[in-house]
C-alpha cells in the first residue's frame, strides 16, 4: 500500500511511525511533513492548506490510502474531494469537520442533541455582547466562532478584559471571519481529560484517555500554548466518569451525527471537563489532538492502518482494539520565547542518542533539515514521548531523554506529569 499524510507537526510524526509499523505498507509520502518524519515518509513540498496540489498529487502517484492530520484542510473539504475522486482517505466530511469549525454550529448541535456542556449564548453585536456580558458572571468565556489556531479561546476575569476581547473579535476583526460572531458561555471548573475516538460514520470506540498541558510555564502558568506536554491515561478520568462519558456524550454524538445524515469517518476528540456535576463537553476536534497523540499511540497495539480501513469501510465492529497497560508522557521541548515570538534556525543536538533508551520517542513538530543537520523550525520544535510501566519512571525517562538534547534558546516545562 501507498499512503499520503497530511501534516507537518509532531501528531504528524507519531501518526507517521505508527503507519510504517504496518506490514501493510510499502511506502509512505508526506505532505509536507518535518526533518523527523523525513527518516520515514518521502517528504513532498505541498502545504497542508493546497487541497487541489494535494488531490492531484494523490491521483498521480495512485495512494491507496490519505491520512489527514490538522483541522484546516478537514475544514476546507478534502476529504469530500478525495471521496469524489475515489481516493480512500480518512478523515470526516466537510459537514462533519463543523463540529470543529464552527463552535456555534457545535454548540447547538450538543444542546439540540442533550449533549451535557456549558450554557451560552451566541453575539453578533459587540454592544449586544457587552452589555449582557455580566449575566455569566466571572471569569467569563469567550469563543470566536472559526478556526484560530487554539488562541481563539478567551477566559475573562472581569468585565474590562471581557469587553477588551469582545471588541477584539468583533469589532477590530483579530480572528477575521472566524469572528464575525463569538460563543459567550458559563465557566466550568474541574479536570480537564481528552478523549480521542474513532469513528466509522455507525459506532465509535474511544481510544485510552489523555490529558493534555496548555500553559507555556510550570504550574500552569503563563500563556495558552498549543500544548506543552500530555501524559495518558488522563489522571481524573475513573471508570465511572468513562462509562458516563461513553453513554452520554459520545453514544449520544454519534447517533445524531446518524440522526442529522452526517456521515462522521476519523478520529473525533471530545475535550472533556470532570465536574462536580459530572463529566461536561467543552468542545469537539475533528482529527487526532496535538500532543495528546504523541502519547497514545504509543500505547496502540493493533496495527493502526487495519483500523483505519476499518472505518473507511464501517467496520470497526469487526476489530477488538488493544493498547499496552503503559503509562506515556511526552514533553515539548519549545523555542524560548513561544508562544510569543522567538527565534529559529538553531542546530538541533544528540537527538539520536536520546531516542536509543527503550520506550522512548523523539517525534519532530517544527523541524527541518538544512546542510545535512536538523535545525529549529517552530515553536513547538520536538515532542519527547516515553512509556513505561510505572508513571514515575515514565516520567524520569523522558526527562532524561528531554535533558540530552540540547539547541539554543530551548524551553520546556519541568512539571509535566507530576501528580
Ligand atoms: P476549547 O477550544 O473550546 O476547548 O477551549 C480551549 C480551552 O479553554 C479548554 O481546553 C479549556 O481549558 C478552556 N475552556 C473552554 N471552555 C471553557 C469553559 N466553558 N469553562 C472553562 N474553561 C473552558
Ligand atoms: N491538544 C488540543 C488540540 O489538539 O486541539
Amino acid at each position: 500500500m501507498k499512503v499520503l499524510v497530511i501534516g507537518s507537526g509532531g501528531r504528524e510524526h507519531a501518526i507517521v511511525t505508527k503507519i510504517a509499523e504496518s506490514s501493510m505498507v510499502d511506502k509512505i509520502y508526506c505532505a509536507p511533513g518535518n526533518g523527523g518524519i523525513a527518516e520515514l515518509a518521502e517528504c513532498v513540498g505541498i502545504k497542508a492548506e493546497d487541497v487541489g496540489g494535494l488531490l492531484n498529487f494523490a491521483l498521480s502517484k495512485a495512494i491507496d490510502l490519505t491520512v489527514v492530520g490538522p483541522e484546516v484542510p478537514l475544514s476546507m473539504g478534502v476529504v469530500d474531494r478525495f471521496e469524489s475522486r475515489g481516493l480512500r482517505i480518512f478523515g470526516p466530511c466537510k459537514k462533519g469537520a463543523m463540529l470543529e469549525s464552527s463552535k456555534v454550529f457545535s454548540k447547538d448541535f450538543m444542546i439540540r442533541n442533550n449533549i451535557p456542556t456549558a450554557a451560552y449564548k451566541v453575539y453578533y453585536d459587540p454592544e449586544k455582547a457587552k452589555k449582557e456580558i455580566d449575566n455569566f458572571g466571572y471569569p467569563a468565556v469567550i469563543k470566536a466562532d472559526g478556526l484560530a489556531a487554539g488562541k481563539g479561546v478567551i477566559i475573562a476575569q472581569n468585565k474590562e478584559e471581557a469587553c477588551t476581547a469582545i471588541d477584539e473579535i468583533l469589532s477590530e476583526g483579530k480572528f477575521g471571519e472566524a469572528g464575525s460572531r463569538i460563543v459567550v458561555e458559563e465557566f466550568l471548573s474541574g479536570y480537564e481529560a481528552s478523549i480521542l475516538a474513532f469513528v466509522d460514520g455507525r459506532i465509535a470506540i474511544p481510544m485510552v484517555s489523555a490529558q493534555d498541558y496548555k500553559r507555556a510555564l510550570d504550574n500552569d502558568g503563563g500563556l495558552n500554548t498549543g500544548g506543552m506536554g500530555a501524559v495518558s491515561p488522563a489522571f481524573h478520568y475513573d471508570a465511572k466518569t468513562a462509562e458516563i462519558v461513553e453513554k452520554e456524550i459520545i453514544q449520544r454524538t454519534v447517533d445524531a451525527l446518524i440522526d442529522e445524515g452526517i456521515r462522521y469517518k476519523g478520529v473525533l476528540y471530545f475535550g472533556i471537563m470532570i465536574t462536580q456535576k459530572g463529566p461536561k463537553l467543552l468542545e469537539y476536534n475533528a482529527r487526532f489532538g496535538d500532543p495528546e497523540t504523541e502519547v497514545v499511540l504509543p500505547r496502540l497495539e493493533t496495527d493502526l492502518v487495519e483500523i483505519m480501513n476499518a472505518v473507511i469501510d464501517e467496520k470497526l465492529d469487526t476489530l477488538s482494539i488493544r493498547w499496552k497497560e503503559q503509562q506515556a508522557v511526552c514533553v515539548v521541548m519549545a523555542s524560548g520565547g513561544y508562544p510569543g515570538a522567538y527565534a529559529v534556525g538553531f542546530e538541533i543536538n544528540s537527538i539520536e542518542k536520546a531516542a536509543k533508551e527503550a520506550g522512548v520517542k523523539v517525534f519532530h513538530a517544527g523541524t527541518k533539515k538544512s546542510e545535512g543537520k536538523i535545525v529549529t523550525a517552530g515553536g513547538r520544535v520536538l515532542v519527547v514521548s516515553a512509556l513505561d510501566p510505572d508513571l514515575e519512571q515514565a516520567r524520569e525517562k523522558v526527562y532524561r531523554a528531554v535533558k540530552s538534547i540540547e539547541f539554543e534558546k530551548v524551553h520546556y516545562r519541568s512539571d509535566i506529569g507530576k501528580k
